[in-house]
């Protein structure tokens, strides 16, 4: 019998939501802080309805709680950090006050926000995590679970820990949730993605594959991406292989040309070429997107270790305008990343 872990969910939305009505759904308690006391009352109304891959369920949606109506006292062992990665940041400290001794943050977060908050907490509290699980928030409470992802979680400092384990078991109730001992490789992996698939797919509005067959979108993907590799293996990171092995064939701090390179592409591509950018998403909605965890950590990580990478610089610039509607998503607006070092 799994021994139950006493979990708090910060943020109901896609992700949060489907992780906590799932883990219910199974019988286990399970308790949700929101932004405001109107946001839980919606959510108490509508309850949990998951849709999707993996099945429907229906669960109540319970002990939901304003964030300001938490109780700030040290009974939870376990707080999932289900928000965006900005609020993710803001609210980290406050939710290990609500930590028993012992007790785990988990934050699952797209980007560097793992490491970001384990060297600002510390690596007793933070266990790391990312999400290969998609999902989407229809409305309070109503989520379309996208795939057969999994959470991957994992000590920052390598290795599997029992706490790893533990949660691994808990959580691995309701999703797939498995453990690994290189998560920070994995971290990389999946940023090395969003700093070159989503985010020039969504600067340039369209999939990967639809961008990447020109040259001007094939070399400022290349360049992304070499950037990226050279700041994660700088940083001493090994990113670890997941749906693509991250280091092309023959890599030597920029893409080969020939064959082999154009293999691994086509991996890539197989992958991911044809999702459409969650980035883009952000921006049709009008919402601050988490560039500043994705191709900006690069890009300041990479002036820290002395890595250039002004083409990462580039993108950060260019997604921050279309936040602010100074431009809107186009592929002409690769142009200018190419000539950021000079290339086509
Ligand atoms: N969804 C996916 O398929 C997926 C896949 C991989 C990784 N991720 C990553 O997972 C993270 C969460 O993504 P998501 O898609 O689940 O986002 P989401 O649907 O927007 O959910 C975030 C939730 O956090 C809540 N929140 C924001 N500020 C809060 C506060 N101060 N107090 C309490 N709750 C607050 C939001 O509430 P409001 O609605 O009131 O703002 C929202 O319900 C992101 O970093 C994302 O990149 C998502």
């Amino acid at each position: 019998m799994q021994r139950s872990m006493r979990t708090l969910i910060l943020g109901a939305g896609a992700l949060g939501g489907l992780i906590g009505a799932r883990l219910a759904a199974t019988g286990a308690r399970v308790s949700f802080a929101v932004r405001d006391r109107a946001s839980a009352e919606r959510l108490r109304q509508a309850g949990f309805r998951v849709s999707g891959v993996g099945g429907p369920v229906a669960v109540p949606a319970g002990d939901v709680a304003a964030l300001d109506d938490v109780p700030a006292r040290p009974e939870l062992e376990l707080v999932v950090l289900a928000t965006k990665a900005q609020e993710a940041m803001e609210l980290a400290p406050r939710a290990t006050r609500w930590l028993t001794p012992g007790g785990t943050l988990l934050p699952i977060q797209n980007g560097a926000v793992s490491r970001l908050l384990t060297d600002l907490l510390g690596g007793e509290r933070v266990l790391g995590g990312l999400s290969n699980l998609g999902a989407t928030l229809h409305g309070p409470g109503e989520i379309e679970q996208r795939n057969a992802g999994h959470l991957l979680i994992g000590e920052l400092s390598g290795g599997i820990s029992d706490r790893a384990t533990r949660v691994r078991d808990w959580l691995g109730q309701g999703v797939e949730v498995r453990a690994t001992g290189n998560l920070s490789g994995a971290i990389w992996s999946k940023l090395l993605i969003n700093c070159s698939v989503t985010t020039l797919g969504a600067i340039a509005g369209r999939t990967m594959r639809a961008y990447v067959g020109t040259p001007t979108g094939r070399a400022v993907f290349d360049r992304a991406y070499d950037e990226g590799l050279s700041v994660a293996f700088a940083s001493g990171a090994r990113p670890e292989k997941m749906m693509v092995d991250p280091i092309p064939p023959g890599w030597d701090g920029r893409a080969a040309s020939g064959p082999e390179h154009e293999a691994w592409l086509a991996r890539i591509l197989d992958a991911y070429g044809d999702l459409k950018p969650s980035m883009l998403q952000d921006f049709e909605r009008g919402r601050v997107t988490e560039i500043d965890f994705i191709n900006g950590y690069v890009a300041e990580l990479g002036r820290r270790l002395g890595v250039p990478t002004p083409v990462n610089a580039a993108i950060v610039e260019t997604v921050h305008a279309i936040e602010q509607r100074r431009v809107a998503p186009d592929p002409e607006l690769l142009e200018p990343l190419a000539r950021a070092w000079g290339g086509a």
